[in-house]
């Protein structure tokens, strides 16, 4: 059985009164004891959220690390031992924005997945197509080529500590969601990809859904067989939404 998982991702928001704000919320929601619950905060605020979440019930993750997982000179960056020596436990990797917006390509992210595993911390991979590639019917070969960029470089024990996170583009803070089957066929296609190479690997890993996710919509989409859980933009900037995404979960 994998144990499912939620994990809000705040993107570029917060200022260090919403954080705390939103830590207080958080600290008020009754959590599911069997779902992993996590918190992406941006990198200014991943202390304050560190600190303030002590219960220890929720994960703090990061939204970004450098290519490579020691310090150094590379101005601007973070690197994955710093996140760990700051509490955290995951990072994105590969998140639409990131490679949309900002044009990292596959060698880069293959880089800072590495950088990320090397220090023990879990990468998130994101992938998904955009709806001029959905539209062109190309969905599954542009997930496929996305994933497969990740086991060519590491092989599929690199999955043994991952997860993936699959989020059409086109569902990102649109507020238009993949229906459940859609989302269900895409997750079931990335499974079957990675049990070409190892079934027992494949059947642990932890595929979650990203797009529009909200405590409306989450207990459908996590029904399905194929969608472990929930990478949540928007919806996690409210608390009570959050919370009651992650309690979905735990259903
Ligand atoms: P959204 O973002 O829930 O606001 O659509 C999801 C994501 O980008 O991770």
């Amino acid at each position: 059985m994998r144990r499912p998982m939620v994990a809000g991702n705040w993107k570029m928001h917060g200022t260090r009164a919403s954080v705390a704000e939103l830590i207080e919320g958080l600290a008020a929601q009754v959590l599911p004891g069997n779902v992993d619950v996590a918190v992406i905060p941006s990198s200014l605020h991943i202390g304050q959220v560190v600190d303030g979440l002590q219960s220890g019930l929720i994960m703090v993750g990061a939204q970004d690390a450098a290519v490579q997982a020691e310090q150094g000179a590379l101005t601007g960056e973070i690197a994955a031992v710093q996140l760990v020596d700051a509490g955290c436990k995951l990072v994105l990797v590969g998140h639409s924005e990131r490679r949309l917006l900002l044009g990292e390509s596959d060698q880069v992210l293959n880089r800072k997945f590495a950088a990320i595993q090397a220090s023990g911390l879990t990468p998130v991979l994101c992938i998904g197509e955009t709806l001029e590639q959905r539209e062109a019917g190309q969905t599954l070969e542009v997930v496929g080529q996305q994933l497969d960029s990740v086991i060519k470089a590491f092989g599929i024990q690199a999955f043994v500590n991952a997860v993936v996170a699959y989020e059409p583009v086109w569902a990102i803070g649109t507020g238009l969601t993949a229906t459940p089957e859609q989302a269900q066929d895409v997750h079931a296609a990335i499974r079957a990809q990675l049990a070409k190479e190892d079934s027992e690997v494949a059947q642990g890993v932890r595929l979650l859904y990203g797009g529009s996710v909200k405590a409306a919509n989450a207990a459908e989409l996590f029904s399905m067989p194929d969608i472990d859980g929930g990478l949540v933009g928007g919806a996690s900037l409210n608390a009570d939404e959050f919370g009651a995404i992650c309690r979905a979960a735990g259903n």
